[in-house]
């Protein structure tokens, strides 16, 4: 009895040391690593610039037009009737956050995000009464919001720039930087200005790959007994 647990004891020793053994070395933790390999993409991870097929695309006076398909791009996460701040509007709303699939790879690949990238924010009411539902809450058609955050180090000051395109699918002028959207989002945001925090693919790879923002960690920190 006791030879066979002590067996068993080893095996699994030796299963953990190979787990250990295939995670980066001196990395902070191994699920995190795990959840790395997870969501890495085989075949992409070399890519590393944007093509100029999902770059962003500007009229000539500077305004963004929309990436018409941003609906065929990665989905990072769907939160439902977040708040920041004080009240909330009384509407029920789901956001769903994409992101152009070759910065999502380098991402994947580095934990950062390269120039080009753009992130989309689309809102949608949330509805509880349709078809055979009876509990919770799923996304009615309804459009309530579309947003678009854009890396683009060459053209903005503080590389990134947000544009609404809660009015239609013209090209958005961008938000000016003394709105709200950017004090936010650069002290509160995990990576570069993103709330990498509310992507769960996404946070690992961020911790392993050391890219998480002193803010954030700071915030994290803080929490901690
Ligand atoms: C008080 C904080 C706060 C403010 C102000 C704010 N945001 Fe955000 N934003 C968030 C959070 C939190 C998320 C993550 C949403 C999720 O997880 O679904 C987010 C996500 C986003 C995203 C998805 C990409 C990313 O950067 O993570 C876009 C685009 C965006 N916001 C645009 C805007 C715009 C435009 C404004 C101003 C009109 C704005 N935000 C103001 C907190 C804020």
């Amino acid at each position: 009895m006791r030879w066979v647990s002590t067996f068993r004891l080893l095996v699994v020793w030796a299963l953990l040391l190979v787990a250990v053994g295939v995670t980066d070395a001196g990395s902070p933790g191994s699920v995190a690593s795990a959840a790395a390999a997870e969501w890495s993409t085989d075949g992409a991870q070399r890519t590393a610039t944007i093509s100029t097929e999902s770059a962003p695309v500007y009229e000539s006076d500077g305004r963004l037009k929309l990436p018409g398909n941003y609906r065929e791009w990665i989905f990072l996460s769907s939160g439902i009737d977040m708040s920041y701040g004080a009240a909330m509007t009384g509407h029920s709303m789901f956001d769903n956050v994409f992101v152009e699939p070759t910065a999502y790879r380098e991402f994947v690949r580095t934990g950062r995000w390269p120039d080009g990238t753009s992130l989309v924010l689309e809102v949608r009411g949330a509805a509880e009464k349709g078809s055979i539902n009876k509990h919770g809450k799923f996304q009615s058609g309804e459009l309530m919001g579309l947003e678009v955050h854009v890396k683009d180090t060459k053209r903005f000051q503080g590389d990134w720039a947000f544009f609404s395109f809660s009015q239609g699918p013209g090209a958005a002028k961008m938000i000016p930087t003394t709105a709200e959207c950017y004090s936010c989002h650069q002290q509160h945001a995990a990576v570069d200005t993103t709330f990498v925090q509310f992507y769960p693919t996404l946070l690992g790879i961020a911790t392993v790959k050391g890219t998480l923002s002193p803010a954030y960690r700071a915030e994290e920190g803080g929490k901690k007994p």
